[in-house]
């Protein structure tokens, strides 16, 4: 028997699912790890954590499958976008990574545009320059920690420090390298214009592959730690993001997803770059070699329903724990008794700051409209229709580019509530549907680990043999019409209040 492994290196933890070859989860392990807010708006992880959830997710999957490793075909990596992992001449980690919720750059941000010019930027990298991104944050080490930046050799993202540790190999792919803002996008290789301005030596950035080419094998001490066999091929693999395109079968002009994960994400795929030059959205290669994608990222979205559930929701959560649940659901059906609208409750997820439609590392969270008559179900409600309308936003802005959104795919944890994919197909006014294999990032790069290693042809035959849909949610136009009224509103809300955010992160805390 053959089988494919996916390694899918979150922010709250990494998955580790081994599949066969027609796409069932044989065996699937999640191990959570902490993530360090050492300042207002910062976030960190520890490489050595990641790290040491593969090994131990990748033990336990082949322990309790029984399988024989000699059967893994290939591994596929998948991971958190843009965070900053810097190693030494001799591969040991120099600091924390840097993750892409980290909102500390703006200094850097506006460096960047000084140095290269907003235009220039957007038309080399196709995004603006962003907090979230990996060149803001190299240049932030440079100013701030030089002597960090003195004994850096390697820069990497995330899912790449895995594959180093996996295959002693420096590498990346097309579609996470595409996060880092030193690449030039319509091209499909690191820019020098940009290295050359921002003082980063090409040596220290691995080559770029694209995502179903083989980048190295699994050598001896990795063989030891994991059990995997020495000498299994790693595939370039994507970013989460692109991988679980390629898991839900978006690889096509007119395919898209949304996913409501720690960020809220819309994914959609182009044969040509197509690019927003207002910078709200982003624009990546994509995991499909030779094709590309528009993607909005916002950065509060299923981490608002978590940080509600975690600061207001214990009764709900003691329920859930009486009845055996996850807390989600009994969340779920108090947010289904309110109607829409919330009561007249609206919403702001900008909890991190936010990045797409506004990139704006000041803004933050907003319940508006708070009366005495609300409670906890409201607040639940409001908070799933803010997030779904700061999707929407997203959405009018791809509509803007010509970018066509036939049918959505609903993914990610908040993907798995029908309240919220409901309120998604209402208010896209498209249908929305889920996928039956449940694994997302962890799926895709499975199916490029399979394409790598020549069981299937490309990318997107895979897709059609092996991603299977769901039941389809229609939407309900009566309720779009009350949706639409307070999206209006949702939408001002912003512009009132960006010079209050502002003004707010400048108050002593
Ligand atoms: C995408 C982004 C997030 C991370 C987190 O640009 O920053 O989706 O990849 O998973």
């Amino acid at each position: 028997m053959q089988y494919l492994l996916g390694v899918d290196l979150g922010t709250s933890g990494t998955k580790t699912v081994l599949f066969d070859l027609a796409g069932n989860a044989i065996s699937s392990k999640t191990i959570e790890y902490p993530l360090y807010q050492p300042a207002n708006g910062w976030a960190e992880q520890d490489p050595s954590d990641w790290w040491n959830a593969t090994c131990n997710g990748i033990k336990y999957v082949v322990n309790e499958s029984g399988i024989d490793t000699s059967g893994i075909a290939g591994i596929g990596l998948s991971g958190q976008m843009h965070g900053l992992v810097m190693l030494d001449k001799n591969g040991i980690i120099l600091r924390n990574s840097i993750i892409w919720c980290d909102q500390r750059t703006d200094n850097e941000c506006q460096q960047m545009n000084k140095i290269i010019g907003e235009k220039r930027l957007i038309e080399i990298t196709a995004n603006p320059a962003l907090t979230g991104f990996t060149a803001s944050k190299i240049l932030w080490v440079q100013n701030n920690e030089p002597e960090v930046y003195e004994k850096c050799a390697h820069i990497l993202l995330p899912k790449d420090y895995i594959r180093y540790m996996l295959t002693g190999e420096f590498a990346t792919e097309m579609s996470d390298a595409s996060g880092m803002q030193l690449m030039d996008i319509p091209n499909r290789c690191w820019s020098d214009e940009i290295l050359y301005k921002f003082n980063i030596d090409k040596s220290m950035l691995g080559k770029i592959y694209e995502s179903p080419d083989i980048t190295g094998k699994v050598h001896r001490r990795a063989a030891d730690l994991t059990g995997l066999r020495e000498g299994t091929i790693v595939v370039g693999g994507a970013a989460d993001n692109s991988a679980a395109a390629v898991g839900t079968g978006v690889v096509r002009a007119g395919n898209a997803f949304t996913t409501i994960g720690t960020s809220g994400v819309i994914y959609a795929i182009s044969d040509e770059v197509s690019i927003d030059i207002k910078g709200r959205v982003h624009t990546f290669c994509s995991a499909v070699p030779g094709k590309w994608t528009v993607m909005s990222c916002t950065l509060g979205a299923g981490l608002s329903l978590k940080w509600l559930r975690d600061t207001c929701c214990s009764e709900e959560m003691m329920e859930a724990e009486k009845l055996g649940v996850d807390p989600y659901v009994v969340m779920n059906t108090l947010a289904e008794k309110i109607m829409p609208g919330a009561g007249g409750l609206v919403y702001l997820p900008y909890l991190m700051g936010e990045r797409s439609p506004h990139p704006d590392p000041y803004c933050r969270g907003v319940f508006f409209g708070l009366s005495a008559s609300h409670n906890r179900a409201n607040m639940i409600r409001a908070v799933m229709e803010g997030v779904a309308f700061s999707q929407l936003e997203c959405v009018d802005v791809f509509k803007e580019m010509r970018v066509n959104v036939e049918e959505m795919i609903a993914c990610g944890g908040g993907g798995r509530s029908p309240v919220w994919r409901q309120m998604l197909a209402d208010m896209y006014g498209c249908p929305v549907s889920t996928i039956k294999a449940d694994e997302g990032p962890a799926f895709g790069v499975a199916i490029l680990a399979g394409v790598g290693a020549g069981i299937y042809d490309s990318v997107e035959n895979a897709c059609d043999n092996l991603v299977i849909k769901n039941s389809i949610q229609k939407p309900n136009l009566s309720t779009r019409k009350v949706y639409d009224e307070y999206y209006q509103l949702y939408k001002k809300l912003y512009v009132d209040l960006e010079g209050s955010f502002k003004y707010l992160s400048k108050l002593p805390k």
